[in-house]
C-alpha cells in the first residue's frame, strides 16, 4: 500500500468516527482518562484497543517485543509511573499471545541481534527449566507454554516495582492481571496471577514452582460457563 493511501484511510476513519459520534474528537481533545494500562507485545496482530473492543482514550499502552518487563527499562517505568500516579489507572494488564515470535526465538539457537539481549529473561527461564519444557514434544505447544509462564513472570516483576508497591502502600486501588491472547481465535484468556496488594504478591508461589504446575488459562466464554455451571464444564 502506497503511503499516501494511509492518509486517505485516516481521513475516512476520522469522518466515520465523527459521523457515528459528532463530539468524539471534541471530547478526545479535552483529556484522556483511561482505566487500564496494557503492557503487550509489539506484534502487529495484537493491538490493545481492537482486542479489548475499546475506543481511543480508553487504554494506555506500552508495547515491546515479547511483553517483557525489564525493571530498569526507562520507557516502561515512565509509562507505569504516569499511568499509576497521574492517570490513576485501576488495572495493569500484561498481555502476551500464543505464537509469539519473540518467545520462539528465545527457545531457538540464534543469538545475533540486540533482540537477543532483550529476550534474555525468557532464555534464562527456559534454560533453567529445560527438562520440563523439552518434555513437551510439540514445538508450538512448548513455546506456547513458555508464552504463558513469561506473562506470569512479568506480572511478578511489575508487582516488585516500587511505583506499584508505593501505590499499594498508600491504599490506591490497583489490580495487576496476566492475560494471553489467541491469535488463532481472537480470544483473551486469564493466565494470572491477579494481584491487588503486597500481601497477595508475597503469598504467590515462585515462577520456578509455577513451571511445574499447569492450569488451563480461562477465556471469557469459559469463565462465564464456570460461573453458571461450576468447574466441571467442558464448554470453551
Ligand atoms: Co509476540
Amino acid at each position: 500500500m502506497a503511503l499516501h493511501k494511509l492518509f486517505d484511510r485516516n481521513v475516512a476513519w476520522a469522518q466515520r468516527k465523527t459521523c457515528e459520534d459528532p463530539t468524539f474528537f471534541l471530547r478526545m481533545a479535552e483529556q484522556q482518562s483511561p482505566k487500564y494500562l496494557w503492557i503487550g507485545c509489539s506484534d502487529s496482530r495484537v493491538t490493545a484497543n481492537d482486542v479489548l473492543g475499546l475506543d481511543p482514550g480508553e487504554v494506555f499502552v506500552q508495547r515491546n517485543i515479547a511483553n517483557i518487563v525489564h525493571t530498569s527499562d526507562m520507557n516502561l517505568l515512565a509509562v507505569l509511573e504516569y499511568a499509576i500516579e497521574i492517570l490513576k489507572v485501576e488495572h495493569v494488564i500484561v498481555c502476551g499471545h500464543y505464537g509469539c515470535g519473540g518467545v520462539q526465538r528465545a527457545l531457538g539457537r540464534e543469538r545475533s541481534a540486540l533482540v537477543d539481549h532483550w529476550l534474555q529473561p525468557i532464555v534464562m527461564l527456559y534454560r533453567k527449566h529445560r527438562a520440563v519444557f523439552d518434555a513437551i514434544e510439540d514445538m508450538d505447544a512448548r513455546a506456547n507454554r513458555v508464552c504463558e509462564l513469561n506473562i506470569e513472570m512479568q506480572i511478578r516483576r511489575v508487582a516488585s516495582i516500587p511505583i506499584v508497591e508505593n501505590a499499594w502502600a498508600r491504599g490506591q486501588s490497583l489490580h495487576l492481571h496476566g492475560w494471553i491472547y489467541g491469535i488463532h481465535d481472537g480470544l483473551l484468556r486469564d493466565v494470572g496471577p491477579t494481584l491487588a496488594s503486597i500481601e497477595e504478591r508475597d503469598a504467590l508461589i515462585s515462577i520456578d514452582q509455577r513451571v511445574h504446575r499447569h492450569d488451563e488459562p480461562v477465556s471469557g466464554v469459559r469463565g462465564h460457563a464456570i460461573d453458571a455451571f461450576g468447574e466441571t464444564t467442558e464448554t470453551e
